[in-house]
């Protein structure tokens, strides 16, 4: 009688869609990007992230070129040092400012950056007057002028600076006075300019999109590109090797250059997730 072919046991098969065996880096000047985190987590249950907050150095959307592209430097060297295969710029103004330093940086890795949501909001503008709220930074680089170029020929588009509003919403509260006397300055132009679709073109804000909501009125149609981003992230990590299952969790961890407690709080509160956060170095 022939011996029966020995097949060795069916390794598990990992789910790669929902991101099992992935590590993912992810970064924002500060709390910003955890709007982005909330929808990976969503998207990709299964990966294990990796978020820095930049928050000691918070916010971005006023400083300069240099420091934002040395910055994003530092923090992707540290989030590769801690393994990660694919890293999202989870910032409007570090990618308007910074993508491109990266890209030269590490040709070979999967970079996903966040640009304000023009292409869709011109796509489901019924009146094509569109108003875009971003930090000055991102408003006035040249990676947002070639968005405009290219995606919002067809459209009024309004531009709104809001300048002080992210660094508020890293104050951790959302509903405070001050909150909502910037966003009224800010949506006042918008209404007066009759926009229908109004893009948070920084991830801080959808933090606050209730506020812009109440301001701007219940017609108005705000995007956030975060959902994009995940999907997007979905598609460039589907190809990568996978790390094995006895090696791996699908843990959050979070760094941050400002207040660890304040990070962990934050966390908490508005993803409910109770994550292990460092200082980071
Ligand atoms: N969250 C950031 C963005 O998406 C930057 C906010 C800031 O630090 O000014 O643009």
């Amino acid at each position: 009688m022939t011996q029966p072919d020995i097949v060795p046991p069916a390794s598990p098969l990992l789910d790669t869609s929902l991101g099992e065996g992935l590590r993912i880096g992810l970064f924002d000047s500060g709390l910003g990007g955890l709007s982005v985190l909330r929808d990976l987590r969503q998207h990709m249950p299964l990966a294990q992230l990796l978020y820095v907050a930049d928050s000691g150095n918070a916010p971005y959307g006023e400083r300069d070129d240099a420091f934002i592209a040395g910055r994003a430097l530092a923090i992707s060297e540290f989030l590769l040092s801690q393994g990660a295969q694919v890293i999202v710029v989870a910032c409007n103004t570090a990618t308007a400012m910074a993508v491109h330093t990266l890209r030269q940086r590490w040709p070979e890795l999967p970079i996903v950056g966040v640009e304000p949501g023009v292409k869709p909001a011109v796509a489901v503008s019924v009146n094509k007057r569109i108003g875009v709220l971003a930090t000055p930074g991102t408003l006035a680089s040249d990676k947002f002028k070639r968005l405009i170029e290219m995606h919002g020929q067809d459209a009024l588009i309004v531009l709104q600076p809001c300048p002080g509003l992210a660094k508020e919403i890293e104050a951790g509260h959302l509903d405070s006075p001050a909150l909502r006397a910037l966003v009224e300055t800010f949506s006042q132009p918008l209404r007066e300019a009759q926009v229908d679709t109004v893009v948070l073109g920084c991830t801080h804000y959808p933090f606050v999109a209730p506020l812009f909501q109440q301001a701007l009125g219940p017609k108005v149609r705000i995007i956030d590109t975060a959902q994009a981003v995940a999907r997007q992230t979905q598609r460039v990590s589907a190809e990568l090797p996978r790390l094995p299952r006895p090696d791996y969790k699908p843990t959050t961890q979070l760094w941050t250059s400002g207040s660890v407690s304040h990070l962990a709080q934050v966390a908490d509160r508005w993803l409910d997730l109770k994550a292990q956060v460092s200082v980071f170095p």
